[in-house]
């Protein structure tokens, strides 16, 4: 975002109103001075998505996603920061000004990835054996346009010039496609079927890389990570096949490309890869958002099973209620693509009757052991209880729990309540408690900012990152009138502090209530903080030092 021109943000925002924004996605009832629904950016039942007209952003206090209107539309349709931008500016009916466009690196990245998925997309059908290769595979016209395969040649500088042409190189050094080494560059790619990677946007991330007339290399090669690919966050095939996903209501998550295309050529459209990598908690965060349940696919041998297990630990601590794993395993030496092919009545029927998450994880526990000794149930007891410990506090683990609990004769596998009270302390100091009028009055000075110039508050405020952040904002609004609690958060991402601050009810319905309230505050926090030094004093008095005439005279004006 380094080189965005500031002033057209705000002049975008603006001329935005975030309720208008959210409106179209979100289904939205008044509630007081707010706005409140069903939080799209995670499964709730009861609405705790609160938009505020005034301060011009959104929280969700089930989640905590939060931010103002290009960041709702960033998250919400899955853009880059610039791609919101852009869409907020024209509905706006403003223009984007040329200087932002050519200073985005994702913008750039983006459209070097576009022409070189291009360019492989020509160089497929310029060449029979790379087609004959995928007809043979069963990947035909229709697949090759719906995932937009390609082929890099087996050249090193196709790319290269390609770029050079466009004076665009550095772009494709950036984004993984030309590779620059002792001051020579050359295509990263060559003589590889490419499978471009796009994100949920259809915007092209990166790629994937397969050789298929030579043993030369690794099977796969990736794009490197770049500013716009993370491997381990993304998966192949969410864009081509998010419809389905959502019509399906579930997702199947696979190993490989060539399984995503295989499936969805046996008309199983609802599936999504990773890119080489385990599945981690990002990828299940991020298909979440898609859709409930999701089945993970893994192959029956050692490898398979270890995958599996894996992918599911790392799922474990994100758990929710609303949201169901099921895995499925196929026969050895099979991978999803091969098996579709050779039986598909097969795995459609384990497709519809997949293991759910709790009896993989029995069984997986009970691997090798046997649960009839004693012995046996007491090591069953103790790996199961590592599992539980890492679940979180949902009912879900409470039921798995009970019934671990059962099999292994009733043992309690509660977490031990003092370690359980020591993480509840731990993690709350991570979101500190602040004293309820310290965060009144700076919610007030945000959404009020005339009345800063009014109230010094640099010695009332006692809670050191509450001053610091007390001086930006005094900063802020002395250059900017128009500050506001969106500018703040972004001046602040991830703070706790300002978090606490801008999400705070303070309720207060024009300036002049927002005034006496002010001096309310001003005076409690007088009052407290003479209430300090007249202790300190007296300690200091009883102590047997000696006191000051000022001192002393404080003390006893304080008691009258
Ligand atoms: P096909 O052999 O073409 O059917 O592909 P596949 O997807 O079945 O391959 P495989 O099951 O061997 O691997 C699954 C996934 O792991 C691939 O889709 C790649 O993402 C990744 N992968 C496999 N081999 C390599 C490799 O040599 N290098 C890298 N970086 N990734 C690999
Ligand atoms: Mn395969």
């Amino acid at each position: 975002m380094a080189n965005f021109d500031r002033a057209f943000i705000d002049q975008v925002l603006s001329s935005t109103d975030i309720v208008d924004v959210i409106k179209e996605k979100v289904n939205l009832t008044k509630n007081g001075t707010n706005f409140k629904g069903l939080c799209p950016f995670h499964s709730e039942k009861t609405p705790s998505f609160n938009v505020s007209s005034s301060k011009q952003f959104y929280h969700c206090f089930g989640c905590g996603a939060h931010g103002d209107a290009i960041k709702f539309i960033q998250e919400h349709d899955n853009l880059t920061f610039i791609e919101a931008l852009t869409k907020l500016a024209q509905a706006a009916g403003l223009e984007l000004p040329e200087k932002t466009k050519k200073n985005d690196t994702y913008y750039n990245l983006f459209i070097s990835n576009k022409l070189a998925a291009e360019f492989y997309s020509r160089s497929l059908e310029n060449n029979s054996e790379a087609k004959t290769y995928l007809e043979n595979r069963g990947i035909d016209q229709g697949m090759i346009e719906t995932f937009h395969l390609g082929l890099s040649n087996n050249k090193w500088d196709d790319l290269t010039n390609l770029f050079s042409k466009e004076k665009i190189i550095n772009n494709a050094i950036e984004a993984g496609l030309v590779i620059k080494s002792n001051n020579k560059t050359y295509d990263r790619f060559r003589n590889r079927i490419m499978f471009p990677i796009r994100n949920s946007t259809g915007n092209i991330i990166g790629f994937g890389a397969r050789i298929y007339n030579s043993d030369d290399g690794a099977k796969y090669l990736n794009s490197p990570e770049t500013k716009l690919f993370h491997k381990s966050y993304e998966l192949y095939g969410l864009y081509e096949c998010k419809k389905d996903i959502a019509k399906e209501k579930s997702v199947i998550i696979v190993e490989g490309y060539t399984d995503v295309i295989g499936l969805y050529k046996s008309d199983i459209k609802n599936c999504v890869a990773t890119l080489g990598t385990a599945f981690t908690k990002f990828h299940f965060n991020k298909i979440k958002r898609y859709t409930n349940k999701i089945i993970f696919c893994f192959d029956g041998d050692a490898a398979g099973k270890s995958a599996a297990w894996k992918a599911i630990t790392n799922c474990l601590p994100e758990l929710k209620d609303e949201i169901q794993l099921y895995l499925i395993f196929l026969p050895e030496g099979c991978d999803p693509d091969s098996y579709v092919k050779d039986e598909k009545d097969n795995f459609d029927n384990l497709i519809n009757n997949p293991m759910p998450l709790s009896e993989y994880i029995i069984e997986h526990l009970g691997t090798d052991i046997d649960i009839k000794t004693v012995e046996g149930k007491t090591s069953f007891a103790l790996e199961a209880k590592k599992v539980l410990n890492q679940m979180p506090d949902i009912m879900y683990t409470d039921i798995l729990r009970e019934k671990i609990q059962q099999m292994t004769g009733n043992i309690i596998l509660k977490k031990n309540q003092a370690t359980h009270d020591k993480e509840k302390n731990t993690s709350s100091d991570t979101s500190q408690e602040f004293d309820i009028k310290e965060l009144t009055l700076l919610n007030l000075l945000i959404e009020y900012p005339m009345l800063v110039k009014e109230f010094n508050c640099e010695h009332i405020i006692t809670e050191k990152t509450l001053i610091n952040i007390y001086n930006v904002i005094r900063e802020e609004i002395s250059k900017n009138e128009n500050f506001t609690a969106a500018h703040l958060l972004k001046l602040f991402p991830n703070n706790e502090a300002v978090r606490s601050i801008v999400t705070f009810e303070s309720n207060e319905k024009s300036e002049d209530s927002a005034r006496v309230t002010i001096q309310e505050i001003f005076h409690q926090l007088e009052l407290s903080s003479k209430e300090k030094v007249y202790f300190e004093l007296l300690n200091r008095y009883t102590d047997g030092q000696s006191l000051s005439e000022k001192e002393r005279e404080f003390i006893k004006n304080f008691k009258k």
